[in-house]
């Protein structure tokens, strides 16, 4: 008779987490804008990103030298990958004024989860807002 509890206590648990992501979005169905915003974060990769970081994320030396975001330990956290897209670095174009809060959010997901990266905390938009000058 435990066990019912114990169910009870865990689902007490995943609800918030849900609805959490559901209010960093600003979207009314989690799954539905979970969706959008994974699938625009790679179309954004492959349309912006990937001529320098290379399709595989695997980056290049030659002409430039552009960092590998494949394994990349400093994806661990958003906010430096947020702060280098948005306002650029060094050789790294700013993106801040093309793209929205949303989007770039969207494309630091894609990077902090593709190529062997698996960062447990995520870009969100609110992070984006917070990195704009
Ligand atoms: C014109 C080439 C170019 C494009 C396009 C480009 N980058 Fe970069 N990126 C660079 C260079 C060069 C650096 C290294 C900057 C430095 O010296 O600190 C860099 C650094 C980074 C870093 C930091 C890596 C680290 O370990 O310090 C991230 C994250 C990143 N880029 C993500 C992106 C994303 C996401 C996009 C697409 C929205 C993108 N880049 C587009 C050239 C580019």
């Amino acid at each position: 008779m435990r066990y019912p509890i114990l169910f009870a206590v865990l689902l007490g648990t995943v609800v918030p987490v849900a609805a959490q992501d559901d209010a960093v979005y600003g979207g009314r169905a989690v799954a539905v804008t979970e969706d959008i915003t994974l699938t625009g974060g790679e179309e954004l990769f492959r349309g912006l990103c990937q001529g320098c970081h290379q399709p595989d994320g695997g980056g290049a030396e030659g002409a430039g030298n552009y960092p590998a975001l494949a394994g990349n330990p400093n994806l661990a956290y958003p906010e430096y990958a947020i702060s280098v897209v948005v306002n650029g670095q060094r050789a790294m174009p700013p993106f801040g004024d093309l793209l929205e809060d949303g989007q770039v959010a969207a494309v630091v997901r894609f990077i902090q989860t593709h190529w062997g990266n698996e960062a447990e905390i995520k870009a969100s938009a609110d992070l984006v807002e917070d990195a704009r000058p």
